[in-house]
């Protein structure tokens, strides 16, 4: 049975991948992409969806414009590690479709309620159209399936600031929302991400393969590559948001702890900030899946074997 998923997102580099994973995978029905501020504007992020569906030929997945701004803070995107426009040094043809007129917010409402307990969300980007719906819909936190987020940091260092990752930072109220809204979770934090390094030698396999896909992933994380050099000594580029998509429907790639997380709201240096209470103290009822274990190569082998049967599918020689 194919797993029936929205996926809201920001592309952005690694969320660009999850794309072409979800479009690459059997096991997954995309059903619609909406599109959220993050690495990049909203409108930018909305045109990047739909330059990389076409891309890959799929342009009759449905993409929605979502928010574009957080629920309270200042909007923060960031060029430093996509790049200006969301996708590094590619540079894709401008589309020729368009997002469809209903807010990202209300295509999950209509879709979760129409499917009840059918719908999967994967959310790779800032939490904000996700809370709005919760708060336009409540009856979502019980007809919707699960949701899989990427997001946070438990046990790890920020990526954003010492304590947080950057989908939290962004809109840390609207993490909030989510959080404690009794939908049923699973996170994928930094934790497991910064496990599971795409290296140049994964990008020389894939560009045996002469073919847009292969040339787009080169042009985008060679760009990716350099921040995580530069900012972070790491060699070859974290992608986060793949692993999200591939544990929808291959949750043996991580183990779990249900716990209970909270994210900071309160001023100050922890603001984003993502914390377990590893020993229940306040004896309250986990609210989440936490991916705190990997199998990297398990991930990695299933990330290029299903990029390589994109490219085949669309090669240029
Ligand atoms: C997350 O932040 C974004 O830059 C990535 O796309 C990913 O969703 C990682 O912290
Ligand atoms: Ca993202």
């Amino acid at each position: 049975m194919t797993v029936k998923i929205i996926l809201d997102t920001d592309p952005g580099i690694d969320d660009a991948l999850a794309i072409l994973l979800a479009l690459a995978s059997p096991e997954v029905e995309l059903l619609g992409i909406s599109a959220i501020h993050g690495n990049a504007s909203t409108a930018q992020v909305t045109k990047n969806a739909l330059a990389i569906l076409e891309l890959a030929h799929a342009t009759h997945i449905p993409v929605y414009k979502g928010c574009d701004v957080p629920l309270v803070k200042a909007p923060l995107l960031s060029p430093e590690t996509h790049g200006g426009a969301g996708l590094g040094y590619a540079q894709l043809p401008e589309p020729q479709t368009q997002a469809r007129a209903e807010h990202g917010s209300d295509f999950m409402i209509e879709q979760i309620m129409a499917h009840p307990g059918e719908i999967t969300l994967a959310a790779i980007g800032p939490l904000t159209n996700l809370a709005l719906a919760i708060r336009k819909e409540p009856r979502i936190v019980q007809n919707v399936k699960e949701v899989f987020i990427m997001g946070g940091a438990i046990q790890h260092a920020g990526n954003t600031t010492a304590l947080a990752e950057y989908n939290t930072f962004v809109d840390p109220h609207a993490a909030h929302v989510v959080f404690h809204s009794g939908m049923p979770m699973t996170l994928t934090p930094l934790d497991v991400t910064y496990q599971c390094i795409f290296l140049k030698e994964d990008l020389e396999r894939l560009l045996k393969i002469n073919s847009p896909i292969t040339k787009f992933i080169a042009d985008s994380t060679r760009f990716y590559m350099e921040f995580h050099d530069e900012y972070q000594q790491i060699d070859g580029c974290v992608i986060n948001d793949p692993m999200t998509l591939a544990l929808t429907f291959m949750p043996e790639i991580c183990d779990y702890r249900e716990l209970v997380v909270d994210v900071d709201i309160s001023t100050g240096v922890g603001l984003g900030n993502t914390f377990a209470d590893f020993y229940n103290y306040e004896k309250k009822k986990p609210n989440m899946k936490v991916a705190l274990g990997v199998r990297p190569r398990l991930f990695m082998e299933l990330f290029l074997e299903r990029m390589e049967k994109l490219a085949n599918s669309l090669r240029d020689d």
